[in-house]
């Protein structure tokens, strides 16, 4: 019996997984969930902004998928997706000069299914596994069920470090790591990108020790600045590309992919059918309808205007209100700013006083692996969601915590309390 206010003791702790104890709920989420205040601006979720998604538009393809597919778009399908879908990635891929047949694709419940399936496929307890640090939060997510030691190399604005990750694979040796897993567009959280330069490194360094390279791009069509570069997948076909719809025209759909070597695909084919069976065939089909029968270039164009205004806002803002003693990136696309701030304020701590002033961040730790002591400094904020004004008024509140745990900080390192940087 459920008694309110009690904590509810779990008579089945003893018969979990050792996996499930090495991860984490994000105490994070757990507060925003208890945070249901309609004034606050969210500078922490990670949503695609879809609002002005012209629904008319997307009813009619809706309803064609249906009307012209009947029940195939209701009944099982291959594991591997829907030829025509696979198909229309073909297509999509061809305008990032990615050169594939529909036989070098599996569509995915979107990009995170295709984690979990690496992870699934490729890793043993104890396997290295090399990340960015910080990394995408729920790659960690994904990857953790399956226990490796997970590895992170520092980033800077031109992405993963690649001299760094030389001087770990020179230690880990030839195959000693499952993969390496890196966004190299508008990284999340940290919104750099890797340069041309880091690219053709990191392949080198892969190819001479034999490393599999994870790339995940979702966000590599949202650029508001500057000028593309050439996806890793491009530059080398050994690569695992892994692709989605979530940030181009809408995440409730699940729908994404993955590109890779036919024997690795042939794996993941297998570990998917346990998982899934197969896809939602009714999503692929809709999904299909809107990238073949309307011009969803301009919907995109529309929403990379608003995202473009959106980040033009929020660094303005930054330049303008947070204190001297913070550090930011300068995304040129993506939903995200990554903030440093002196080694001596923790961010974990600051999210209560924040909240209370009506603003959310992600706290910086939770994008690097559990144990890690790295990040505590950190905070990833989002300009995808909110309105331009809210934009800068969040970031005046924001401003105003930092500021109050500065002023306490510096009272705790003068008095011995606290080391400072
Ligand atoms: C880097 C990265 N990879 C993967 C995903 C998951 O994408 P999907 O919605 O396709 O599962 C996200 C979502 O935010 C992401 O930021």
């Amino acid at each position: 019996m459920n008694v309110p206010g009690l904590v509810q003791l779990d008579e089945w702790q003893s018969n979990y997984a050792h996996r499930v104890e090495t991860m984490r709920t994000s105490a994070v989420r757990d507060l925003f969930a208890a945070a249901s205040r309609t004034d606050i601006i969210s500078l922490s979720g990670g949503m695609p902004n879809i609002n002005r998604l012209p629904l008319d538009q997307v009813s009619q393809v809706v309803a064609r998928a249906v009307l012209d597919e009947g029940v195939a778009a209701l009944q099982y399908g291959d594991t591997s997706g829907r030829e025509q879908t696979k198909q229309l990635v073909v297509k999509l891929m061809s305008d990032l000069s990615i050169a594939i047949t529909p036989a070098d694709v599996t569509i995915t419940t979107g990009a995170q299914q295709a984690l979990d399936l690496l992870g699934k496929t490729f890793i043993n307890k104890g396997d290295v596994v090399i990340t960015e640090g910080p990394t995408y939060l729920g790659a960690l997510q994904a990857f953790s069920a399956y226990q490796p030691q997970i590895v992170t190399i520092p980033l800077d604005e031109e992405g993963m470090r690649t001299e760094l990750l030389a001087a770990e694979l020179e230690r880990l040796g030839s195959r000693g790591a499952k993969f390496i897993y890196t966004v190299p567009n508008f990284q999340n959280p940290a919104g750099v990108t890797m340069s041309l330069r880091r690219r053709k490194h990191l392949l080198e360094l892969a190819r001479h020790y034999e490393i599999l390279v994870v790339e995940d791009d979702p966000y590599g069509r949202l650029r508001y600045r500057g000028e593309p570069l050439p996806s890793l997948r491009s530059l080398d076909d050994h690569v695992v590309y892994l692709g989605t719809v979530s940030k181009v025209f809408a995440p409730g759909l699940r729908t994404g992919w993955v590109i890779a070597p036919h024997p690795v695909l042939a794996r993941l084919n297998m570990v998917k059918q346990g998982t899934d069976l197969c896809g939602s065939a009714l999503n692929q089909v809709i999904v299909e309808h809107y990238f073949n029968d309307i011009d969803w270039r301009a919907n995109l164009n529309l929403l990379i205007e608003q995202y473009r205004l959106r980040r033009d806002a929020m660094l303005a803002a930054l330049d303008e209100l947070f204190p001297p003693e913070a550090r930011w990136t300068h995304p040129e696309g993506g939903f995200f700013v990554w903030v440093t701030l002196p080694d001596y304020v923790d961010t974990t701590q600051m999210l209560p006083l924040a909240l209370e002033r009506g603003v959310t961040f992600v706290p910086g730790d939770g994008c690097y692996p559990a144990g890690s002591s790295l990040g505590k400094n950190a905070m990833r904020i989002a300009f995808c969601y909110e309105e331009p004004e809210n934009l800068r008024e969040a970031i005046g509140r924001l401003a105003a915590v930092i500021e109050k745990r500065l002023e306490l900080c510096r009272i705790f390192v003068s008095a011995g309390l606290l080391k400072a940087s």
